[in-house]
């Protein structure tokens, strides 16, 4: 049994109160619910405070990046073990503004995730096509390229630490979700090709998030989806009640 997983992507967004003052409100509302696996991912300049709110939750703690080197000279960038260190308990990779806005590669997305799951923490790997890649009939091809090569080289072992978030990128802070039919064939077609890689029980318990424009008008339908497993929330996360909404919703 695959147990929901509801993770908020605050992106570039909020302050130090602001952040401190949506952790406290997630904490308030979201204390008692432990059917759900629910984080949050703050801007990296606030992982620390927002450490503090959530402590003695059971709101673990993601970030948004990381680079896959221990140290060394990388200026502006934060390792794994850093995000270890402030009690990320998850990381966010490749995500779709990482990839087609700053550039980040397969290559890129694929050390970072190994690197990750060396150094203890939890991979949310982002894949997902562009509008014209969905119009061009492209997105199995698009997506399965990003999972294979995101997951190049990680054995059975490692990949259970990973979980995958499908992202169409056309629906990202566009108010366009995929609709339920559209999340699930992905999602099946995603899970299918962890089964060929690893094996059906591997595919069976890897978690598959839906991302883009997930609100809580449309939870309850996505969640529904078998192969729909959690979501990775942006825009809606950044509100107490929605983002509490749309847990209560899938409890
Ligand atoms: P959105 O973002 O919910 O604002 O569309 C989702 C994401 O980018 O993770």
């Amino acid at each position: 049994m695959r147990k929901p997983f509801i993770a908020g992507n605050w992106k570039m967004n909020t302050n130090g109160a602001g952040a401190k003052a949506l952790a406290s409100g997630l904490v308030g509302q979201l204390s008692e619910i432990d059917s759900v696996d629910v984080a949050v991912c703050p801007p990296s300049v606030y992982l620390q405070s927002v450490a503090k709110a959530l402590s003695s939750s059971n709101i673990a703690l993601g970030a948004q990046n990381m680079y896959f080197e221990s140290n060394g000279a990388y200026t502006g960038e934060t390792s794994a073990e850093m995000l270890k260190d402030v009690c990320c308990t998850y990381v966010i990779v490749g995500h779709s503004e990482r990839r087609h806005v700053l550039g980040e590669t397969d290559e890129m997305v694929n050390k970072k995730v190994s690197t990750a799951i060396g150094a203890g923490l939890l991979p949310i790997l982002c894949v997902g096509e562009l509008l014209e890649q969905r119009q061009g009939e492209e997105t199995e091809a698009v997506v399965s390229r990003q999972i294979k090569a995101g997951l190049a080289g990680l054995s059975a072992e490692k990949v259970e630490a990973v979980t995958v978030a499908y992202e169409p990128v056309w629906a990202i802070g566009t108010g366009l979700t995929a609709t339920p039919e559209q999340a699930q064939e992905v999602h099946l077609m995603i899970r299918k090709l962890l089964a060929e890689i690893y094996s059906e029980s591997v595919a069976a318990d890897i978690r598959i998030q839906y991302g883009g424009s997930a609100k809580p008008g449309n939870t309850a339908e996505l969640m529904a989806c078998p192969d729909v497993d959690g979501l990775l929330v942006g825009g809606a996360s950044l509100k107490v009640d929605d983002f509490a909404a749309m847990i209560k919703t899938v409890v």
